[in-house]
């Protein structure tokens, strides 16, 4: 019965809400499930993974999201911030080791000005012309969205971690909405960059009539990029107590994404590589196509902790590289070192 929701799903790229929540609630075995999204992925991309290198540039943050260690109310939090200087050496590091996409995140600040934004991505767009650049710097000002574009970014990423308000309003602070996250979004599309957003699984209080919205949403935006993790909770902050979210849930979660948006450019995420060793392989065969290696300096790495036990918090840019190399060739796939823009 399921086989056939699930036949019907990557023929018609949709169900109907009811099914769509009985395939996130049954507790069936998700191999077919996979298997469909497999090759589904297989028609739009082979079985090529596309890297980008991230450079977590700064962990200041004004916001206090209550899942999120780098939240403002964590004291314990060394913050740092990089210059444009190391920024740079972080891209050439990358681009020694081929990537041609680079990932700038931060945490929400005006520690930058959107000039000082934009004399980063143009260096690295002067220095690198074949290569992306990829802002994930939260809610700005549709002003500053459209200075990093003219810059010369890219593309951003702005999860928008859950499409319920209600929902939303119990993960953030009051000042936060799903609204103004929204706004953000479909300026960001309307501007020319090609958009990233996305959720996280398992979250305190998520059911499954959030996870449907979160699908509906994101068929609304229609984004290029599609960025899931498994929630993971941090031992300094509010949700210290709540239980992880479950990897298998997740793995169903990217399976759906594939069936529904074929040409999506999804990762297997960090976090899925932290809820099991072998989470990010996992993910690749549920129909996930991109990788994120950390590029950010050793000495700060341990201070981008959004949940605890962060893997690669030890490992090189170069080690990461060579790991993900053996993954992704295990798991049966192979890397390509290009932009990987998204195959519409
Ligand atoms: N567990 C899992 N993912 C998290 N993120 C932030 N905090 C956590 C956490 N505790 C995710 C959010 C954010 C992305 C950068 O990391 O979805 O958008
Ligand atoms: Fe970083 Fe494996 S990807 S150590």
């Amino acid at each position: 019965m399921l086989e056939e929701l699930v036949v019907r799903l990557r023929e018609a790229r949709d169900l109907s809400d009811a099914e769509l929540l009985q395939l996130i609630d049954e507790d069936q075995d998700i191999s077919f499930l996979a298997q469909q999204a497999d090759l589904v992925r297989r028609e739009h991309y082979g079985i090529d993974v596309y890297v980008r290198g991230l450079v977590e540039f700064s962990n200041i943050c004004k916001n206090d999201c209550l899942y999120c260690g780098i939240r403002r109310s964590n004291a314990s939090v060394g913050r740092y911030h990089l210059t444009e200087q190391q920024i740079l050496e972080c891209c050439r590091l990358g681009y020694a080791l081929n990537y041609r996409t680079f990932v700038l995140q931060s945490g929400e600040s005006a520690y930058y000005s959107d000039q000082q934004i934009c004399s980063i991505v143009s260096s690295i767009k002067e220095e690198f012309p074949d290569c992306a650049v990829t802002l994930s710097l939260g809610e700005k000002p549709e002003q500053s969205y459209r200075d990093y574009f003219r810059a010369g970014a890219d593309r951003y990423l702005l999860r928008h971690e859950t499409a319920d308000s209600a929902h939303y309003a119990m993960l953030h602070p009051s000042g936060m909405s799903l609204g103004n996250r929204k706004r953000c979004l479909f300026q960001l599309k309307e501007i020319g960059f090609q958009v990233g957003s996305g959720f996280m699984v398992g979250t305190p209080y998520q059911t499954s009539r959030h996870l449907l919205a979160d699908l509906r949403f994101l068929q609304q935006l229609q984004p290029d990029m599609i960025g899931i993790g498994t929630f993971l909770h941090h031992k300094d902050t509010p949700f210290k107590s709540f239980p992880d979210g479950s990897l298998q849930l997740t793995l169903k979660m990217i399976s759906i994404l594939r069936l529904m948006f074929p040409y999506a450019l999804i990762p297997a995420t960090t976090a899925l590589g932290t809820v099991s060793p072998f989470g990010r392989e996992m993910g690749l065969k549920a129909g996930a196509n991109v990788l994120m290696p950390n590029l950010s300096p050793l000495e700060v790495r341990s201070q981008y902790l959004l949940y605890d036990n962060k893997i690669c918090t030890a490992e090189s840019g170069s080690a990461c590289a060579n790991c993900l190399h053996n993954r992704v060739k295990n798991a049966g796939y192979q890397i390509v070192m290009d932009r990987g823009d998204v195959r519409k």
